[in-house]
């Protein structure tokens, strides 16, 4: 067993039942055409520099914030990404932007890689691919009208409304968040949080992107209007055949939203599948004991159900455990899971299997558990 592994305190969690109901065997038998990918991320890395002195700075480390991280976004679809805080969600998120530079690695837009560009190329593709952030109340400068806060990004794009059709332009498009078209001369000050949620994603659409990376959009909201802002970009989604990266730690939003979900520790993709696979039939130890925290109302369920209780911090992304990341909080985990990192694919035991466990798990010891949770 690995050093940390004994200490840790778990319930029994209840193998799962074969699967042979209709509804997992209509899924499993459903074609999956999901077309082109969109962006194709490639074992991206992002380390960021630990160094020391004032003068003469040596360093002395890195933070891997993002550690070899790879996954496909296609047309149309959501991909939700979740984890603890710190796990490198938003780095990722920046990545993809260009707003860092990845250390190593690529984002493939269309088959380009995204991560080499500059100038001319690098401004074309950043058209394409927009961000909405997280705080409503910081994000937006509160000395700029709405006008000019939705309609900023035709300064670096005029190609896609010329000076004297953005101010309808700017109209149109608060007209398709739901916004009155009159409150163009309104501060950000003047507006609710989810109103000013709804400014922020309409400067995210002003460019017609095929792409937009939400980075914890709605956690700044109170829940009846996170529910409305959700609504809000599902409809966006259809209307503009938009592809989403959903960014959040709350699982069931992302539940909702999510076509397809992966799950992030220190740095690391330890799961990735549809919504059914991930919240249905998790194989990764993390995502059971992440989904067995979400709590669930109903209290027939939560007699039923057993709690994983993780104990012990997250390791510092500075100084990762060796082999797999998660093992110093895993109660599974064996010596292999030190001496050796467990790649994300389908794990042997599942291969070939008609069962919606047969997903990309990166766990040395794969299995299914059941987890009540309230997704
Ligand atoms: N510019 C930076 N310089 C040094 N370290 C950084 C920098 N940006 C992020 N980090 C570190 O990288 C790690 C990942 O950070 P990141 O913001 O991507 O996490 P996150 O998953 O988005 O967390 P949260 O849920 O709290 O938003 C953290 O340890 C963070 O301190
Ligand atoms: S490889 Fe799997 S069993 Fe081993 S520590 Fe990691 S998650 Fe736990
Ligand atoms: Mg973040």
């Amino acid at each position: 067993m690995a050093e940390t592994a004994e200490n840790h305190e778990v319930s029994d969690v209840v193998p799962s039942t074969a699967e042979t109901t209709a509804e997992v065997e209509a899924v499993l038998d459903a074609p999956v055409d999901r077309g082109e990918p969109i962006l194709q991320v490639r074992n991206l890395v992002k380390h960021f520099p630990l160094t020391q002195g004032i003068l003469f700075k040596k360093q002395i480390g890195a933070v891997k914030a993002v550690d070899g991280i790879s996954f496909d976004l296609y047309k149309g679809e959501t991909l939700g990404i979740v984890g603890e805080s710190g796990c490198g969600k938003s780095t990722v998120a920046k990545l993809l932007m260009t707003l860092e530079t990845a250390t190593s690695g690529e984002v493939f837009y269309k088959g380009q890689d995204i991560t080499r560009l500059s100038g001319r190329a690098l401004k074309a593709v950043r058209r394409n691919i927009q961000m909405v952030f997280q705080d409503p109340y910081t994000s937006l400068n509160p000395r700029m009208t709405v006008g000019d806060i939705i309609g900023e990004p035709f300064d670096i794009h005029p190609e896609v409304a010329p000076k004297g059709d953005r101010r309808k332009r700017v109209q149109e498009l608060l007209d398709v968040v739901g916004l009155n078209p009159e409150y163009i001369n309104r501060y950000p000050h003047q507006f609710s949080g989810g109103q000013r949620q709804r400014i922020g994603i309409a400067r995210g659409l002003a460019l017609n992107p095929e792409v937009i990376i939400c980075d914890e959009p709605v956690s700044a909201l109170d829940v009846s209007v996170q529910a409305q802002v959700i609504n809000l970009m599902g409809k966006l989604q259809d209307e503009f055949e938009l592809s989403y990266v959903f960014i959040a730690h709350d699982l069931s939003i992302v539940r909702h939203i999510s076509d397809r979900v992966g799950v992030m520790y220190l740095g690391k993709m330890a799961e990735i599948g549809t919504d059914s696979e991930i919240y249905d039939h998790p194989t990764h130890p993390y995502t059971q004991a992440l989904l067995s925290a979400v709590p669930v109302p109903d209290p027939a369920a939560r007699e039923g159900r057993d709690r994983i209780i993780l104990t012990g911090d997250v390791p510092s992304p500075a100084n990762p455990p060796s082999g797999c990341r998660f093992r110093t909080r895993c109660w599974k985990a064996q010596d292999k899971c030190a001496e050796e990192v467990p790649l994300l694919a389908v794990p042997e035991v599942f291969a070939g299997k008609k069962t919606l466990a047969a997903h990309e798990s990166a766990c040395h010891f794969a299995e299914e558990r059941d987890v009540v949770h309230a997704a």
